[in-house]
């Protein structure tokens, strides 16, 4: 018989095992989950994880995950997590409902660290909006260039022509 809990905390996966059921307490950590965390596997045991290391009390993806654990679905969410050290990272979280004769019994979650990914893709952002910005001025230049100053230019003009009519009472331009 193999023992799996010995081989799973040679995984450098961080892996994690819950109870079935809401508040969905961890009964068990591997090794890599505990160093991703900060938390030993004693801080986290009998614990809702999203409790420890999610900080705003609400977000639109805690009730994403809820809603999935409700229907014992599969999920895959990103969240932002809080480590022991108060660090944070962003975490890609599976869950995966493990059934036996399709009830849940177990939950088995593998969050992933995808902190930099998440970076890399906020700094793309970054540069699309800084050229949409740009791409915006050089509209408004065009628009004051082309209709604003001779519409204003035409306007002035023909301010000028009905101020010379009526001080000299032409009528005809
Ligand atoms: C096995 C398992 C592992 C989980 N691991 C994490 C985790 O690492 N980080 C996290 O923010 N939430 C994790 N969650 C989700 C939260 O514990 C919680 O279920 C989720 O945020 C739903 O919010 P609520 O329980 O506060 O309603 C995990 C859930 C399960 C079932």
């Amino acid at each position: 018989m193999i023992d799996l809990k010995k081989v799973f905390e040679h995984v450098t996966i961080p892996m994690s095992v819950s109870e079935p059921d809401y508040p969905n307490r961890l009964l068990y950590v591997n090794k890599a989950y505990c160093d991703l965390v900060g938390y030993s596997s004693q801080e986290l045991i009998g614990v809702n994880p999203g409790e420890l290391l999610q900080k705003p009390p609400y977000t639109k993806a805690r009730e994403q995950i809820r809603a999935k654990l409700n229907n014992y679905e599969d999920s895959i969410s990103l969240v932002l997590n809080h480590r022991k050290d108060g660090s944070t990272f962003w975490n890609e979280l599976h869950l995966h409902p493990v059934k036996e004769n399709n009830v849940c019994i177990y939950w088995v979650g593998t969050p992933v660290d995808v902190t930099a990914a998440v970076a890399r893709s906020a700094a793309e952002l970054e540069k699309v909006i800084t050229t949409l910005k740009n791409n915006v001025s050089e509209i408004k230049t065009d628009i004051i260039e082309k209709i604003v100053i001779p519409t204003f230019n035409k306007r002035h003009r023909q301010n000028k022509r009905e101020s010379a009519q009526f001080y000299t009472g032409q009528t005809h331009s």
